[in-house]
């Protein structure tokens, strides 16, 4: 097997640039016909692997590349999980090289996608094909790779409901997530959950001339500043009432334990050029990204944002904010709180829109399962050292799906660093990771079949 990886690196590298030259960016509708190209890369490859009963599964929206090869129908069933869809790239005068045309520098594969998610993605098509290559696979595989992650897999729940047979499995296994350094590999036990609304302050009827009406009006935008600025209050606690009503409080063990996985602040700041940092009072850093909820505007505007100065007070001021969720808040309820307090503490003189976008429910990961055990003993095998369970603050909202549908853990086995720049600019992977990640994922079904069925 070890031979087989060597030998076909270069291949797999080669094919990996050729996904990441297809822009398929979900959020924008121009890139449809990328996005369909993508998903028929991924089918013809995984025909080409071995696989069987490959197809586009049509939804309303982006197609859901499925495939599977069922040796055995005694044996244990791994559903992969994986999305080729991608943020857009912009902006793209940061990019030291184009996002869509892929180089290696420094031992990593730049490109938009390359480590979210379709460089972990390939992984899993490429350790199918050694497994193939290699004696086969020790056990049933399906594969279902979707389109519409990067915009809140609204169509994956649609066809997870009404495919329940199709996709019957034991255990799903995605790899979108990230170990903690090279030497120091991980499995992620938690996601946080996502509450996103947009809101819109509006003030007077028309744009107005700051010099005849200022002073006399609400400016939209100064009004929605304060409003947002009295969300989080001076030790890092948001304000909105109930919010905290259902954070699952983690005891001193459960804190400890995750406390061992190494972190360096002085890493941290310097990897984002930070001199101090910031956060809820009581919590480590690592915590605070993690078993906490947040609350961050994730875009602001209004008003006269072109070259030079414009004296005016504009009609309308707008943002985008997002609250990550933690176990066992509820995404609709707390846009639901959220929206209840931000119109409380608007003034008279405005009124206030409030539009929730996707949401996400957080989710646990049990520790305690057969397939835990066999990611564990994966890594350790391919790391040399156990894997350390961490708890990942960003989402992935289908897993608390997969598991209210269909009964079923997710293994989160990813391998890409935090540093490698997802949803950035200079979006990277290292060969390292993805060639890891092939040597490691054929060990997880190997033992993932021989424990369950001992
Ligand atoms: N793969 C990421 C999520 C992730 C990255 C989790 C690293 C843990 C560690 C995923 O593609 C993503 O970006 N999810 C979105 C949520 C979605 C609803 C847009 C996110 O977390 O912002
Ligand atoms: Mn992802
Ligand atoms: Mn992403």
């Amino acid at each position: 097997m070890q031979a087989f990886l060597e030998t076909n690196k270069d291949r797999f590298l080669e094919e990996l640039f050729e996904l990441l030259r297809i822009p398929s960016v979900s959020t924008d509708k121009k890139y449809k016909t990328d996005v369909i190209k993508a998903a028929n890369f991924l089918k013809d490859k995984l025909i080409e692997a071995g696989a069987e009963n490959a197809e586009l599964c049509e939804t309303p929206g982006n197609p859901i590349v499925y495939a599977d090869k069922i040796v055995d129908k005694d044996l244990p069933t791994v559903l992969v999980y994986g999305h080729y869809d991608v943020q857009p790239a912009d902006p793209l005068d940061l990019w030291k090289s184009p996002p869509f045309e892929p180089e290696i520098r420094d031992g990593k594969i730049y490109a938009r996608g390359a480590c979210d998610d379709k460089g972990q993605t390939y992984m899993h098509v490429k350790a199918f094909e050694a497994m193939m290559q290699n004696g086969g696979v020790p056990c049933n595989v399906k594969f279902m790779l979707e389109g519409e992650e990067e915009i809140g897999s609204e169509h994956l729940e649609w066809f997870v409901k009404n495919n329940k047979e199709k996709i019957a499995a034991d255990i799903i296994l995605i790899s979108d997530t990230g170990i903690i350094a090279n030497d120091v590999p991980a499995i992620t036990v938690g996601l946080r959950g996502l509450s996103y609304v947009e809101v819109e302050v509006t003030g007077p009827n028309r744009d107005l001339h700051s010099g005849l009406y200022g002073g006399a009006v609400p400016n939209p935008i100064n009004v929605l500043t304060k409003m947002i600025a009295s969300l989080v209050d001076e030790n890092g606690k948001i304000t909105i009432p109930g919010f905290y009503d259902k954070v699952a409080v983690l005891s001193e063990e459960e804190r400890a334990e995750l406390a061992k996985a190494p972190f360096s602040l002085e890493q941290f700041k310097k990897d984002i050029g930070l001199k101090d940092i910031e956060g809820e009072a009581g919590f480590t850093t690592p915590e605070r990204v993690s078993i906490r909820p947040t609350l961050d505007v994730n875009g602001i505007w209004g008003g006269y944002m072109e070259e030079g100065a414009k004296t005016v007070i504009a009609s309308k001021a707008n943002a985008k904010i997002s609250m990550r969720l933690v176990p066992d808040q509820d995404p609709d309820e707390i846009t639901e709180l959220f929206t209840k307090h931000f119109v409380s503490i608007a003034p008279n003189s405005v009124s206030v829109n409030v539009t929730p976008h996707h949401g996400g429910i957080p989710a646990v990961v049990p520790t305690d399962s057969v397939a835990y055990q066999a990611a564990s003993k994966a890594m350790e095998t391919t790391f040399g050292k156990v894997p350390v369970p961490i708890r990942g603050g960003g989402s992935i909202p289908i897993v608390a799906m997969f598991k209210q549908e269909l009964g079923l853990d997710s293994i989160l086995m990813g391998f890409g660093l935090d540093s490698d720049a997802i949803h950035s600019p200079n979006e990277h992977y290292g060969v390292f990771n993805f060639m890891k990640g092939i040597e490691t994922i054929p060990y997880f079904y190997k033992y993932f079949a021989e424990m369950s069925t001992s």
